[in-house]
């Protein structure tokens, strides 16, 4: 099958790759066809940031800068962008770039495995904050190098490096020039190619009824592990993330429109602008570098038991809208599941938009993730409370839940249970006893089943103290309280 010339723009020139097969992925091309070594590998499956690079797409700002995961993103998907790694970050005098010269400052490296996608993750965040003069915070600092493991040094250099990175002569991109080269750049081009990157809902819809059987994938955070790890191979890829309509998020009175193709961290940003309370939760979503890919549709559409999106926004009541060429249909997300990993879209439909609502008033939201580390990490259990009282009495209430099911789940039974119910410490310990026997689930590496039902129970005690304004009293006291 034909292949496009991948093109993208790297050290200020731009690269030409004929003939990469479509699910070559990213790193591959790198290491092995163009002697770019110093991104490492180390996990292949977007865990431990070895591979980190940055790309840089024209915004409405300006350049958009993105670390990302290159062992899991396919080479077509940066054709018409610009591209990092750590060999491409110094100046033009040999001298080093300000995210360089400061990990080498902070003593930021020991084994070094794993210092070039560090450097790559504060480059990213060099050009996204320093240079438009915002000060690197702490936890800001935190954030960023959330998809980056190091084994030997420890965080505190590297966090310190992060925040020093400001007194160094500063980087020579021009970004001005990178624009203008961009634009000449183009858009990507081709149909009936084996990597189809479609820039229009009509194109994409069309592309997907002609050819049911090429493999969609949005930002390839779970696609590329079928390449890296299951060893699937791809003749012909259908690429989303190009779609202008599904690249949007539109802010209506009754809800937002999150476009499928939204990355997880946009998609996120724009659900704690309307909740704040989700901070903590949005980034507790995987590391940086996979929400930088990573999309808020390929979540969804994925429908992992143990995903962390779909839990909290069946708690908002979200809806799913499909497309096809023969129109749209809309459905509430907790029916688009109809099985393992399995969903109810028909070959030639997308996931085209996610709708959730806006914050009602009086609302009470809280969503929680049990893993076994606090960044990076799947849940264990995942669950969502979204709760609305009146006159002491429960109004309204959704109840989302993850790792409990063979897909997300709504707990409908225990919201029966609570509505009308006075919302009391007696009705949350009854809804706890509820919640771990509305479902089955199973015992694998990430917990047993005994554990994900305790917690189940114990979560929606936690809620009722979050309600009652004490986050910070422990179960202990609650039981002692309970029991006086
Ligand atoms: C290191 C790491 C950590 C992770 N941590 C988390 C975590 O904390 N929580 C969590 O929930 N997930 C996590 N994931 C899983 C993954 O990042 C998410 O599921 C992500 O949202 C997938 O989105 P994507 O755009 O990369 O999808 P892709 O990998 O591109 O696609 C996934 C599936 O969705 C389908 N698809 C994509 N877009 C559409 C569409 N518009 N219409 C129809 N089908 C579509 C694809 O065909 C494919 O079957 C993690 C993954 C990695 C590698
Ligand atoms: S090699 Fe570990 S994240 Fe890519
Ligand atoms: S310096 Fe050794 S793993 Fe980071």
């Amino acid at each position: 099958m034909e292949t496009r010339t991948i093109r993208f723009i790297r050290r200020g020139d731009v690269v030409a790759l004929p003939n990469v097969p479509a699910d070559r992925t990213l790193l591959e091309v790198l290491r092995e066809d163009l002697g770019a070594c110093g991104t490492k590998e180390g996990c292949g499956e977007g865990d431990c940031g070895a591979c980190t690079v940055v790309l840089g797409e024209a915004g409405p700002d300006g350049v958009q800068y993105r670390a990302i995961n290159s062992c899991i993103r396919l080479a077509h998907s940066v054709d018409g962008l610009a591209l990092w790694t750590v060999e491409d970050i110094a100046n033009a005098d040999g001298s080093l770039h300000p995210a360089q010269e400061a990990m080498v400052a902070c003593h930021g490296s020991q084994c070094g495995f794993c210092t070039p996608g560090f450097v790559m993750s504060l480059f990213g965040m060099y050009r996204n904050h320093v240079v438009r003069g915002e000060a690197i915070t702490r936890e800001l600092a935190q954030e960023a190098l959330s998809g980056n493991l190091c084994r030997c040094t420890g965080y505190r250099p590297i966090l310190d490096a992060a925040q020093t990175m400001k007194h160094w002569r500063a980087d020579e991109i021009d970004e001005e020039l990178l624009l203008a080269q961009l634009r000449t750049l183009g858009r990507p081009r081709g149909n009936g190619e084996s990597y189809l990157l479609p820039h229009s809902l009509q194109e994409l819809l069309a592309l997907r009824a002609a050819l049911p059987r090429a493999q969609l994938v949005a930002g390839c955070t779970d696609v590329g592990l079928w390449v890296t790890k299951m060893h699937m191979r791809f003749a012909q890829v259908l690429d989303v993330t190009r779609v202008a309509e599904l690249r949007r998020i539109e802010e209506h009175p009754g809800h937002l429109r999150i476009g499928a193709a939204v990355t997880l961290a946009d998609a996120y940003a724009a659900l704690v602008a309307d909740r704040p309370q989700l901070k903590a939760f949005a980034n507790r979503f995987a590391g940086l570098p996979v929400r930088n890919s990573g999309t808020l549709g390929g979540n969804v559409a994925n429908g992992s038991p143990i995903g962390d999106s779909m839990p909290l926004l069946i708690a908002l009541g979200a809806t799913v809208l499909l497309a096809s060429t023969r129109g749209e249909r809309e459905l509430p997300l907790e029916d688009f599941y109809t099985g393992y990993r399995k969903n109810v879209l028909a070959a030639d439909e997308v996931l085209a938009w996610i709708h959730v609502p806006r914050p009602a008033p009086g609302e009470f939201l809280r969503a929680y993730k049990i893993s076994k580390r606090f960044d990076d990490d799947i849940s264990a259990v995942c669950l969502a409370v979204r709760l609305q009282v009146e006159d002491a009495k429960v109004a309204a209430i959704r109840i989302g839940a993850g790792g409990v099911a063979a897909t997300p789940a709504r707990a409908r039974r225990t919201e029966s249970l609570l509505l009308g119910r006075e919302w009391t410490q007696a009705t949350a310990l009854e809804a706890g006893e509820s919640l771990r026997g509305e479902f089955q689930p199973i015992s694998d590496m990430r917990a047993s089943a005994g554990y994900r039902r305790e917690v189940l129970g114990n979560l929606m005690q936690r809620f009722w103290l979050e309600t009652q304004g004490r986050a910070g009293l422990n179960l202990e006291s609650f039981l002692l309280e309970e029991a006086a």
